[in-house]
């Protein structure tokens, strides 16, 4: 039996719109290595699970003969679908389009879709792949773009929103994924600058190719913009399944439970002896996350950004949490500028999707000297600190040696709110290390001694006795206990249940003032 020609006639304009820019276009997208916008929203959703809309779209541009280049569809293409069978909405850009540039009705079909994730509750993802503003319609793509801003700002601590650079993103587009909660890029195929290399030639005389002027590898471990980097397109499309599932659909909600086969009771004998006995050899926190959390399984985020301090998610009894960790095997665990605007942004994006926050502690304090000072550690400290104080989720702490300082106070200290703050025996808890106390108090003392080195080693021996414990700390209630290393995951699981039904709040504001 054969369709009605009306039904033929849809079925047509459909197979048209499916072409999207058509087959050659679609054969230079595949010779780049790269899929195109259809086929990325087949590998991200749940099978067949997608419904596009707006499939009839077309631009409205008649200047620059665009009359004569129409599509259906124009150049994103946009609808909903499941991961693992939740509700999420997408918009995946078509470079076959017009280079996927975005004019008047391609920002249109955005911001449809941007309203419904808002109104009906449910994660974003934008997978981006675009010229940046379409020219040929001047400033009505800019209108466009700060539609999207607007709605993106909106949205935010709202429903999650997942950006995903598949391509360039170039000019004022890079913004609209700056603005969402994770950006993720394809290694050597995906880039972002607010000025390509033409604009930097021009005004800096700098030679500079796309890849090291805004390539995933720039952007995940020197700028911080790229939060996770994949080697390929399936791969990113994967990690963003995979995210999701430590995410609730809203800040309504909470983040799904996810049973596990891990003994929630499971003692860990290896963490007693992690920690090396000289304080000032390193280890690796990661092997301690691993050791704790559900099956061994951690998300990192960032994970070569600020590498001395760790961050991601994990599930603990069930319980998806977000993890902090100073890592010791890095620059000591130190919180330098942007491992602290690192750490700060995940605690508030923890908070906002009520996403339990552990924070495993072992930081000698603040990164010394002008480069730090000058370059306003001061800001970016507060900025972690503010992002504790205000953070009203369930905060676990476990100090496993070193808190020296005001480190001691930001990363998650009882006095700002920790809900459950425990002390492995090898805590060191005090104002600073040692050596540097010593030298400080005793500074006198030191320069009239006959033998000033042994001294010092008394003096320090001493100091360590009296203070390099956490029994100073535990005398005053700062920790709640103290525990066996073994203890860890059994005694952080209990502490969750503990909090499950946790109720805090803020003064009621407009908003705070975080020391942007
Ligand atoms: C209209 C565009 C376009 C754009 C690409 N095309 N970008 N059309 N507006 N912004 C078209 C090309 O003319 C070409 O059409 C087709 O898309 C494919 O582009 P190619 O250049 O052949 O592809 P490729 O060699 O892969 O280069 C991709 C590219 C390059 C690096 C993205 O196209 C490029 O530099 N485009 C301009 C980027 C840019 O400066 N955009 C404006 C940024 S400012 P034909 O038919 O000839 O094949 C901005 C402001 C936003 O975005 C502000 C928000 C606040």
């Amino acid at each position: 039996m054969t369709d009605h020609p009306k039904i033929q006639e849809l079925h047509e304009k459909r197979a048209i719109g499916r072409l999207g820019g058509g087959q050659a276009r679609i054969d230079a997208q595949h010779d780049k290595g790269r899929l195109t916008a259809r086929e990325r929203i087949d590998l991200l959703l749940d099978k067949g699970s997608f419904r596009e809309i707006d499939a009839f779209v077309e631009h409205r541009t008649t200047d620059f003969g665009l009359d004569s280049k129409k599509f259906t569809g124009d150049s994103v293409v946009t609808g909903w679908g499941t991961i693992d069978n939740r509700l999420v909405y997408v918009f995946s850009q078509d470079f076959t389009v017009l280079g996927g540039s975005l004019g008047e009705v391609h920002a249109e079909k955005i911001v449809k879709i941007q309203d419904m994730a808002q109104k009906n509750g449910a994660p974003i993802i934008g997978l981006n792949d675009s010229g940046g503003a379409r020219i040929q319609e001047g400033v009505i793509s800019l209108g466009g773009y700060a539609d999207i801003f607007l709605r993106n700002t909106l949205a935010s601590g709202v429903i999650p929103q997942i950006s995903a650079i598949m391509g360039p993103c170039a000019g004022g587009a890079v913004y609209s994924p700056a603005l969402t909660d994770l950006i993720f890029m394809v290694r050597d195929s995906s880039y972002m600058f607010v000025t390509g290399p033409e604009v930097v030639k021009t005004v800096t005389q700098e030679d500079v190719s796309f890849e090291e002027l805004g390539g995933a590898s720039v952007h995940s471990e020197t700028s911080g913009v790229c939060h996770v980097a994949a080697d390929s397109e399936a791969d990113t499309l994967y990690l963003i399944r995979k995210v999701l599932s430590y995410l609730p659909q809203n800040n309504m909600e909470d983040p799904p439970y996810k049973p596990t086969r891990d003994n929630p009771l499971r003692r860990e004998e290896a963490l007693d002896t992690i920690i090396p006995d000289d304080p000032s050899k390193p280890y690796d926190i990661k092997d301690v996350i691993q050791l704790v959390v559900d099956d061994g399984e951690f998300y990192e985020i960032h994970e070569n950004f600020a590498a001395n301090i760790v961050i991601g998610f994990a599930h603990l009894g069930g319980h998806s949490i977000g993890i902090i960790a100073n890592q010791p095997a890095v620059l000591a665990g130190v919180l330098d500028i942007d491992a602290s605007e690192k750490a700060g942004r995940f605690v508030r994006l923890c908070d906002a999707f009520n996403i339990p926050i552990l924070t495993l502690e072992d930081v000698p304090g603040f990164m010394p000297g002008t480069a730090q000072e000058h370059g306003g550690i001061i800001r970016s400290g507060a900025k972690l600190l503010y992002a504790y104080c205000e953070a009203t989720v369930p905060k676990l702490t476990v100090i496993t040696r070193k808190a020296y300082g005001g480190a001691y106070d930001v990363m998650s200290s009882k006095h700002i709110r920790g809900d459950v703050n425990l002390a492995w025996p090898s805590a060191e808890i005090a104002v600073m290390g040692p050596e540097g106390a010593v030298n400080i108090v005793f500074r006198k003392e030191l320069a009239e001694a006959d033998d000033p080195v042994a001294q010092k080693d008394k003096l320090v021996a001493e100091y360590r006795a009296k203070f390099a414990n956490p029994y100073v700390a535990a005398s005053r209630g700062f920790i709640d206990d103290i525990i066996e290393p073994r203890e860890t995951r059994p005694r952080l699981i209990n502490a969750l249940e503990m909090l499950s039904n946790k109720r805090d709040s803020n003064p009621a504001k407009k908003h705070g003032n975080i020391p942007l």
